[in-house]
């Protein structure tokens, strides 16, 4: 019985320190936040938006005009639950912080996908995936293979 109690605490106390972790690592923080805009888009389908943001390595990159990351990029995507802006209700506008994701090149530490490095960003702090998520992130990234593996396009760098 007593052993019921305390697991029946047990689970009681998770329960109300999960959420206070979960809204610790859901903060847009990271050193992105004082990166360059590279590109942005809205998907339809999961109704969320996304900026993608690059270091100064990338916007270097990006300017260059090809698709050729330098070693020492960084891209990160940084999604919101798409929102209404509460006085102009036609325009789509960024909600909720979901969630900010990475992208490193380093062409020799990653070569086997394809130079690129996965991450995400928790509590500001950058943290590299497993190999087993890497390669579930970079098994679809390699649909951009002709773009350096990189779906967006700079539009503003
Ligand atoms: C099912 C396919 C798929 C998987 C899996 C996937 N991505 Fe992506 N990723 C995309 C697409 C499509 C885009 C461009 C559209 C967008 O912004 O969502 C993108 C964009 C990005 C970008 C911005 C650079 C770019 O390529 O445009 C980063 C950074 C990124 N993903 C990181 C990750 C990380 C980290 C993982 C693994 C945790 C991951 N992705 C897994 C499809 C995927």
């Amino acid at each position: 019985m007593l052993k019921h109690i305390k697991s029946l605490l047990l689970a009681i106390s998770l329960v109300s320190v999960v959420p206070a972790i979960q809204a610790e690592s859901n903060k847009p923080e990271g050193e992105y936040k004082n990166w360059r805009l590279i590109s942005f888009a809205h998907r339809e389908d999961n109704k969320s938006m996304r900026a993608i943001l690059g270091n100064h390595i990338a916007i270097k990159s990006a300017q260059s005009g090809k698709h050729t990351w330098q070693d020492g990029t960084i891209l990160a995507k940084v999604l919101w639950k798409e929102s209404r802006h509460d006085k102009w209700p036609q325009a789509f506008v960024p909600g909720e912080f979901m969630r900010a994701e990475a992208m490193i090149k380093d062409s020799k530490k990653f070569a086997k996908s394809g130079g690129w490095g996965f991450g995400h960003w928790v509590n500001g702090k950058l943290e590299m995936h497993n190999a087993e998520d890497s390669a579930k992130c970079f098994g679809c990234h390699v649909i951009a293979k002709d773009t350096g593996y990189v779906f967006h396009h700079a539009v503003l760098y």
